[in-house]
């Protein structure tokens, strides 16, 4: 099989060898291409590679009907329509670390150029003027530093501002009082941190939270005289409000790296002698550039070739050790979700999973998210995936539950999945048994020893003698083969299971010839 890959914005070429090492993929650099021209082309790709030039829209992910993974060479998504991405069943990858020391560089170099004027008083001399009256600076040490989100890059950012012999304060809804300590840095309220600090620095996501999260109200609680930097994304600052706020003399500089709408050239903040300014920069390094092509093409690799990816965005991810201990269970889980479609379901409600045992105490998000995917693959075919399994769910009103206990349920893991509908609840449960593999071992509440292999016959009956017999000759005589047979019953002549695993599947009328016999209350085919 071979794969079509574009990349449409410009990527190192070195990083992006594990693309051009692997075996059948064809790949096309287009970094010129028009809106129009890749609506129109994109449906010819399997993969797309972009850095945050490329939009890449709902409207284009609509007509990239082969399109398996959108990748993003660096942290940002906000150029990618991620709901579009999940619904259409399209993983999407960044690269979250690769940058993260450039980005912090940069930042550090937009503080001290700021303070100290560098490129206003490079453009002066530039000019043939010797004016070092204009370009009185301020001193770094003994100044507080307040970090607005302090994840990879903020970090990186507070590690280097205490080198400056900075004060620094920071803002993070995540942050805790331990990591503030091991880091030696204060915590704070967002109106602390702006209120103490005479440069703040933001280095938050861009998300409905953190646009214009500084606002003119974030501005009136700064220090007079405090500086600011945008280092993250265009739009946390609100560059108007900045406008007036540098107008007014309240705030005395900004460095700014990005911008509401880029490319920014026209802006009337740029006019402002007291703004000093990059196009966008902080990943613009040969190592950074090297670094998250390298990760988003193995990660391109990985996908196509059916592995799981390092750093998804729109599927859940897990740590590798984790996932490690998780990934066994990939088959099993799928084939319980599969197990339970091919019941009788009337006004589905509810899937619940439970787990129980070591299992319980790991992320085993992907595992829930496989389960549904096979629960709903049987009904809707092959337009569901890992990616979109639970956006399917919720969109058709199936809530979807996870309960974890700890407790070891008979098995050292077992997974149970529920079935709630308008009749009642449907049930079956797994485990991996030591060296021989994944098995059934429930069905509703009958215990069982089942491979979940092949095709499985299913009898619900009423256990009475020569039942089992009559399904056996029923077989025989129609020259299916039986692989193995497992019965259960709550008590003698009450309700019964018989599960079956047979050579071939039963068509049509073997099975009405089984649903007719006396005492079968109803029998279920099952192909896993
Ligand atoms: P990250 O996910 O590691 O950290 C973001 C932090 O922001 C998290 O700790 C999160 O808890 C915090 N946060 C979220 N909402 C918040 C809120 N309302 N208030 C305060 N904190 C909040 O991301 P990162 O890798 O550190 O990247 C940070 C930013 O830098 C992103 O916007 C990214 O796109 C940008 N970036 C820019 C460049 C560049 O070229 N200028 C390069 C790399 C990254
Ligand atoms: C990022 O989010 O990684 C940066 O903005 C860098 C880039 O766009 O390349």
């Amino acid at each position: 099989m071979s794969f079509n890959i574009l990349i449409s914005d410009p990527l190192s070429e070195e990083g992006i060898f594990p693309l051009r090492e692997a075996k059948d993929f064809n790949i096309t650099l287009k970094t010129d291409f028009t809106t129009e021209e890749l609506l129109v082309d994109i449906e010819n790709y399997d993969a797309l590679l972009v850095r945050s030039q490329t939009q890449v829209t709902r409207e284009l992910i609509e007509k990239a009907h082969n399109l398996k993974v959108i990748a993003r060479a660096g942290v940002g998504v906000d150029n990618i329509d991620l709901n579009a991405a999940t619904e259409n069943g399209i993983i999407v990858v960044n690269a979250p670390d690769g940058n993260t020391n450039s980005a912090a560089e940069h930042t550090i170099a937009m503080l001290m150029s700021l303070a100290r004027k560098i490129p206003q008083a490079y453009l002066s001399i530039k000019n043939k003027k010797w004016d070092r009256k204009s370009h009185v600076g301020v001193e770094l040490r003994g100044k507080t530093l307040g970090i607005v989100g302090l994840g990879r890059i903020g970090e990186e950012v507070a590690r280097r501002a205490k080198g400056q012999r900075m004060e620094v304060v920071a803002y993070d809804p995540f942050l805790t009082e331990e990591r503030a300590e091991t880091l030696g840095l204060k915590m704070g309220t967002l109106d602390e941190v702006l209120a103490v600090g005479d440069f703040i620095t933001v280095h938050t996501p861009l998300l409905k939270e953190t646009r214009h999260i500084i606002d003119a109200s974030a501005f009136e609680k700064m220090k007079q005289g405090a500086r600011v930097i945008n280092c993250a994304r265009g739009g946390i600052i609100d560059e108007d409000a900045l406008y007036d706020a540098i107008k007014s003399g309240k705030i005395a500089g900004a460095a700014l790296d990005v911008f509401e709408e880029e490319p920014a050239v026209d802006h009337k903040v740029l006019e402002l002698k007291e703004v000093i300014a990059t196009p966008h920069l902080g990943a613009s390094t040969i190592e950074a550039q090297e670094n998250v092509a390298i990760d988003v093409s193995h990660d391109v690799v990985r996908i196509l070739s059916g592995e799981l990816a390092r750093n998804p965005v729109n599927i859940p991810s897990v740590p590798r050790e984790v996932m490690r201990k998780i990934e066994p269970y990939f088959d099993l889980s799928a084939k319980l979700g599969t197990f339970l479609a091919h019941t009788e379901i009337d006004g589905i409600e509810s899937l619940t999973i439970n787990y129980a045992g070591d299992l319980a105490a790991l992320r085993i998000a992907p595992l829930t998210q496989n389960i549904v995917k096979g629960f709903l693959q049987r009904r809707l075919g092959s337009q569901v995936n890992n990616v979109n399994a639970s956006y399917i769910a919720e969109q058709r009103g199936i809530t979807i539950q996870e309960n974890k206990t700890t407790a070891a349920r008979g098995f050292t893991n077992l997974i149970t999945v529920e079935l709630k509908d308008k009749n009642g609840v449907k049930r079956v449960a797994g485990t991996l048994l030591n060296g021989l593999g994944p098995r059934i071992v429930k069905v509703d509440d009958y215990s069982m020893d089942v491979v979940p292999e092949g095709h499985l016959l299913l009898v619900y009956h009423t256990d009475q003698p020569g039942a089992i017999g009559r399904v056996g000759s029923l077989l025989a005589e129609n020259d299916v083969n039986i692989a193995t047979m497992q019965v259960g019953r709550a008590v003698i002549g009450g309700s019964a299971i018989m599960m079956l695993t047979i050579d071939r599947p039963l068509n049509e009328t073997e099975l009405s010839q089984i649903r007719g016999m006396e005492g079968f209350d109803h029998v279920i085919a099952v192909d896993l």
